[in-house]
């Protein structure tokens, strides 16, 4: 949709103006593409909080503060106010395509918390033929990179390599994004340039378990200079050309704050749309709040681990939920066979990263959960755990680029080993070495 000078992209959920993606929170979003559907009528205030904040009971000066959001971005008089009933947008707006589908997302099974993060990396894309989107398992690699807007004018193709493990299995994947998937082994270098020709973008997801094998593959891709490839994986390419964007987790409220601003906080936005999702009735108010945002607080922001807990809300609740973290390897799981084997399970999951460590990285990691978290290199020194250093650095490294620790930067830099990768790595401790 163009409103205005500004282009509004529903189901990437991303807002640009000039072809620059503009920092918006997701709750703006909403009001955003409600006013435009509506347009060039008001939208009534009821219609707009249903819209944006589905199953919860919100004040109405939530409503006020995306307006005034919007205002800030937009102008002041690109919204007017039709006092006592809702508000009406005052710029031009041209539809093409579905303009209700921004609603529809917000409610279903829409991107939560990664309005930044859609924006900076459909930009990367842009830029670089070779993008890696790099972050631990469950973090939302391979949702995000659904979520990017096809190219204009340009062929996009997904590709997923979950369950590639050689060449020949790459190989045929990617001839299947050119509905060429024949029963014989692809002729490769036919297979490349035709996909090295086409501009646009091709997505290759989840990529772990073949990261090595595909280095030849994107080489000769990237060599016939016109498509623009994005890899997501745990494991890096190492390529020259390769930009890599790391996922971070979803943003976590500090407690205390109010429900309001709680809600534009990705982890908690998505454990209560999930939460509802498993029970209409669920409603995020005050006084689960304070529990709620200390569960998303435990599970780090991690998406898997949120959509996991929420499942588990109508048979616990969210106290019981915080009673029962120190079993969430095992109580964070589902049995729906719909789920990849590797996030049926906090456990899975993490099991998932691990395997793909050398056996030294391993190793390390294991050892730095019996250190106090956060921790030094100096304090990995002291306990002999770093006796060549430039290995060690390249481990922490590897551990770092995994998810599987956090580095701070700060006066005294340090690692922190999350507290469910810590009861993994004190599991395994326990059954390999018995300490
Ligand atoms: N921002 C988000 N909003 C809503 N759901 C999300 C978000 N990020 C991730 N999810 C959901 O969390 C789960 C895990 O996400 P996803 O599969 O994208 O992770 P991943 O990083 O690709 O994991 P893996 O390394 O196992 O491939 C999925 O069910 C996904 O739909
Ligand atoms: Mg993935």
């Amino acid at each position: 949709m163009q409103i205005g000078s500004f282009e509004l992209w529903p189901a990437a959920r991303c807002l640009r103006q000039h072809g620059k993606p503009i920092a918006i929170t997701g709750r703006a979003f909403d009001v955003l593409a409600v006013l435009a559907a509506r347009h060039p009528d008001m939208a009534r205030k009821s219609e707009l909080m249903t819209a944006v904040w589905p199953g919860l009971v919100v004040e109405e000066n939530n409503l006020q503060v995306q307006i005034s959001l919007l205002r800030k971005i937009l102008g002041r008089e690109a919204i007017a106010t039709v006092p006592g009933f809702g508000y009406c947008l005052n710029l031009a707006v041209t539809t093409c395509g579905d303009a209700t589908g921004a609603c529809r997302t917000a409610a279903g099974g829409g991107l939560h918390g990664r309005a930044a993060d859609l924006a900076e990396l459909s930009e990367l894309v842009r830029e670089h033929p070779l993008v890696t989107l790099s972050g631990g398992s469950g973090i939302g690699k391979s949702a995000l990179a659904r979520h990017l807007p096809e190219p204009p004018s340009a062929t996009l193709a997904r590709v997923d390599l979950a369950d590639c493990t050689d060449t020949t299995g790459l190989l045929r994947a990617l001839a299947g994004a050119l509905d060429a998937r024949g029963t014989g082994q692809p002729d490769r270098a036919a297979l490349l340039r035709h996909l090295g020709r086409r501009p646009g973008l091709l997505v290759l997801d989840n990529a772990d378990r073949v990261a090595r094998l595909l280095v030849p593959v994107v080489e000769e891709l990237l060599a016939h200079g016109a498509v623009h490839v994005l890899v997501t994986t745990q494991v890096r390419l190492h390529l020259r050309q390769e930009q890599v964007y790391r996922l971070t987790p979803l943003a976590v409220p500090p407690p205390g704050t109010s429900l309001a601003e709680a809600l534009q906080y990705g982890a908690l936005d998505l454990l209560a749309a999930r939460a509802r999702g498993h029970d209409h009735r669920f409603a995020l108010t005050v006084p689960v709040l304070a529990d709620a945002i200390e569960l998303c607080r435990q599970l780090d922001g991690l998406p898997l681990a949120l959509e996991l807990a929420a499942a588990r809300i109508p048979a616990l609740g969210m106290a019981g939920l915080l009673q029962r973290m120190d079993e969430r390897l095992t109580v964070l799981a589902t049995g729906h066979e719909g789920v990849p084997a590797r996030q049926r399970s906090l456990y899975d999951a993490i099991a998932w990263s691990y395997a793909l460590l050398a056996p030294d990285e391993q190793a390390l990691w294991c050892e730095t959960a019996r250190l106090q978290t956060p921790f030094s290199l100096e304090d990995l020194i002291a306990v002999g755990g770093a006796r060549d250093i430039g290995r060690t650095l390249d481990l922490l490294g590897t551990l770092v680029e995994r998810g599987l620790l956090r580095f701070d930067t700060g006066p005294v830099p340090c690692y922190t080993l999350e507290a469910s990768h810590r009861q993994f790595a004190r599991g395994i401790l326990k059954t390999v070495v018995g300490a």
